[in-house]
């Protein structure tokens, strides 16, 4: 082991957590002490964005206006380069229910000749382009006894079941009116083809739900949507060239910074329209979408349902779309400074006429209606959010789920599917955290106890992104990744590299406190050689104000010539955001890559442990538990608890319009484009604020829409 202790200076408190955190593994799950039930998330509110509908000189002026704005864009089919909206992939409980031409390959692996290519399913079928996923083809990851990671693989697979988005094409430009499929030049795509002719490609990672994604930090399975909203691209403070137009004081028109807090939605929302896996021919520019949907009728060929509960007041007469334009909606919702100036800003990407500034700053208003929107899709509503018993228990379980909700806590889910939203992902805020040592987005646990056999080891972690194991780390290295400027998504390495002294602040300029870490730097170096003073400070730090101390740069350097970085390991190699749980039981397929298509395999995976030891899997945690079996059938039933039934039957705010999604390809050349297979689609019908209809019949979990 890899420490030096300091007797003098370690604490009894500090010997005490350590203890836990060793014993953790080594305890059976009865011993352990589960804490409480977390809080129902009924009235926890979506953290402000200080300075968009407050203050003196609000961003949004009629936040009505922007949501309907915002809902309008999330489900527009005009927003895509050649029919894709968010919603086609959002459509079913806010994620994605279909199961034809939903197979990537493994895309984001690193260094291996299957990354381009589809492997053969577990069911022995061929994957390609166009599959239809089966059951027998989940999951992807299996062994000869599923209750034993260490048993021989039958089967693995780096491809993923994804979300089928737009043809490869290279952006050539908009019509402002009439047709809605932009001008694109066909591009032969090596991957995503049969034949001669292009399918649609996919986002090889699998789509998680926007509903309760307002309370995320940051977003995507690697959090690369920043939490600040720079008004064009997802990566906050680290874009440097990023700023919107603003009417001065003076009447001039200056481009400005700006960082919007808490608008991980909005930072979202601006990449999939230029996304050529999602919903946009390569290089198309967001004033170009702007200049596209301005003067059209929101939703113009889709049917809007009368009892909308956002839209049907804007209604258009003929029951397709609303009865206003873009350009309208946004003068309505947003202040006029952002979009009343006189003038040409920036060069038009295609065409002569340089943009206005509505154009010009369309990212901007696309990204905050998104958020907005998604700001009202907030599920609270489960059995699991009813008033607790004296024994902690929700009063809307059945006696199966609370005995599943005690599984729950006593297999450590908890540990990392806490708080209101379940997820350690979601904003330091809403959780009871003592605000004075400041967001403890940073932490160092235990990553490995003595009982697990791999040695002790402490890494820092991004609160919130963790290795469990899913596939091989080097499949998708998810948090472990950078930004397109070199700089590391991972809070915890941008740390690492201001302790040496690389950067004088975190390309995220956020604040790390020492002393708030689990296992202090204290606690594993020497006081005296080799730490120095938390350069953030120890104020808020109360009676733990001894361990705010860090190591010196020479320390670290020292540290990272060793095996697995020695005392400076970091683990975000392979580790993805802890999604939340609620409406799980019909957001299938599960995990980064789609992998599993029940939760009765989910509760396996957890059971064996994971399904293999990555080097960063953390080992405390998720290790294996010998769950009964009615433990586990338990588990499965307190995780249904979860769902809202507003989500299962599409009542407000879960309501739509209707939206034909591309599923798919009949196997005839394309109508509209003879380099591409003709679509087929699947019709998602407009449903009103009192939700689907009994003969439509509720939205099914994902495991009912396979084929054996
Ligand atoms: C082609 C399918 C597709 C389309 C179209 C699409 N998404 Fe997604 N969405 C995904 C996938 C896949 C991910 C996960 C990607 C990742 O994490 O790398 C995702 C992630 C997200 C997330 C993050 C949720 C979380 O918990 O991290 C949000 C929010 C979201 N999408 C909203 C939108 C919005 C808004 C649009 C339209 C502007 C949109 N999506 C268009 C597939 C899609
Ligand atoms: C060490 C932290 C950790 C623990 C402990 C943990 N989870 Fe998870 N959970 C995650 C992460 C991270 C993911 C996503 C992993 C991935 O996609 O590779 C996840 C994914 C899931 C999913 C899939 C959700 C989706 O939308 O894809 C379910 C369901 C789930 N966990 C349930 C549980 C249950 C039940 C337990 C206890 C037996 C548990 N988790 C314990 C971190 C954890």
């Amino acid at each position: 082991m890899n420490t030096s202790f300091n007797s003098q200076s370690f604490s009894r408190a500090v010997l005490l957590s350590l203890l836990t955190a060793f014993c953790f593994a080594a305890l059976s799950h009865t011993a352990f002490a589960h804490g409480p039930t977390p809080p129902s998330l009924k009235g926890v509110k979506v953290p402000k964005v200080p300075g968009l509908v407050d203050g003196t000189n609000p961003i949004v002026i009629n936040k009505t206006a922007a949501v309907a704005l915002g809902k309008a864009l999330f489900w527009d089919v005009n927003v895509g380069s050649d029919g894709m909206a968010c919603a086609s992939c959002h459509f079913h409980a806010g994620a994605d229910g279909r199961v034809k031409n939903q197979l990537a390959p493994g895309l984001l692996r690193t260094n291996a000749a299957t990354a381009k290519t589809f492997e053969k399913m577990a069911s022995g079928a061929l994957g390609r382009p166009n599959y239809t996923l089966k059951s027998s083809d989940f999951p992807f990851y299996q062994l000869a006894n599923p209750r034993d990671k260490h048993s021989a693989i039958l089967y693995r697979t780096d491809d993923v079941a994804g979300s089928s988005g737009s043809f490869l094409a290279q952006f050539d430009s908009v019509a402002l009116t009439g047709k809605s499929r932009d001008n694109c030049t066909s591009v032969a795509d090596d991957i995503f083809h049969i034949g001669q002719l292009n399918t649609r490609r996919l986002e090889p990672r699998n789509t998680p739900t926007v509903i309760n994604a307002a309370f995320n930090f940051r977003n995507f399975w690697d959090g690369r949507a920043n939490n600040i909203f720079n008004g064009v691209s997802a990566f906050g403070l680290r874009d440097k060239k990023a700023g919107i137009w603003i009417v001065q004081t003076d009447g001039t028109v200056q481009k400005r910074k700006i960082a919007l807090r808490n608008s991980s939605l909005a930072s979202q929302a601006v990449v999939p329209p230029l996304s050529n896996e999602e919903m946009s021919c390569s290089e198309r520019t967001l004033p170009e979408l702007g200049r596209k949907l301005l003067a059209r009728r929101p939703l113009a060929a889709q049917d809007v349902h009368p009892q909308d509960s956002v839209l049907a007041a804007l209604r258009h007469d003929t029951g397709k779309g609303l009865n206003t334009t873009y350009r309208a909606l946004i003068r309505q919702a947003f202040a006029p400074r952002y979009w009343a100036g006189k003038g040409q800003f920036g060069t038009a990407q295609t065409g002569t006429n340089a943009y206005n500034q509505m154009e010009a700053n369309f990212s901007f208003f696309f990204g905050l209606a998104l958020q907005l929107y998604q700001d009202t899709l907030i599920s609270d509503q489960s059995p699991f959010d009813t008033p607790r018993n004296a024994a902690d228990i929700p009063t809307g379980l059945t006696a199966q789920q609370a005995r599943g909700l005690t599984v729950f806590k006593e297999a450590h889910c908890l540990t990392c599917h806490k708080g209101p939203t379940l997820s350690a992902a979601a904003h330091p805020a809403i959780y009871s955290v003592p605000s004075d040592t400041g967001l403890p987005l940073v932490n160092r646990k235990t990553l490995k106890g003595s009982a697990t056999g791999s040695g002790v080891a402490f890494a820092l972690m991004d609160e919130g992104f963790v290795n469990t194991s899913v596939t091989p780390a080097g499949y998708d290295i998810g948090i472990g990744g950078k930004d397109p400027f070199g700089n590391p998504l991972s809070f915890s390495v941008q740390y690492v590299q201001f302790l040496k002294g690389r950067t004088t602040v975190l390309p995220d300029k956020i604040a790390i406190k020492s002393c708030a870490f689990d296992v202090p730097f204290f606690f594993d170096h020497n006081i005296g050689t080799e730490l120095r003073k938390d350069p953030f400070g120890i104020a808020g730090c109360g009676a733990r104000e001894e361990y705010g101390q860090v190591p010196t740069a020479a320390a670290i350097s020292a540290e990272q010539t060793k095996l697995e970085q020695g005392r400076m390991l970091v683990a975000t190699q392979g580790a993805f955001k802890i999604p939340t749980l609620r409406n799980v039981e019909l957001t299938g397929p599960y995990m980064h890559n789609g992998s599993m298509k029940t939760l009765e395999e989910v509760v396996e995976f957890y059971n064996r442990g994971g399904n293999l030891d990555n080097p960063h899997h953390f080992a405390t945690l998720t290790f294996p538990q010998g769950l009964t079996q009615t433990q586990k059938t338990d588990l499965v039933a307190f995780l249904k608890s979860l769902t809202d039934e507003r989500v299962r039957w599409e009542r407000a705010p879960f309501d739509h319009p209707a939206l034909l999604v591309p599923h798919g390809h009949r196997l005839e050349v394309s109508a509209k484009n003879p380099n591409q297979w003709q679509d087929e689609f699947l019709a998602v019908k407009a449903v009103g604020r009192y939700g689907r209809s009994t003969a439509m019949g509720p939205v099914k979990p994902f495991h009912n829409l396979l084929q054996p």
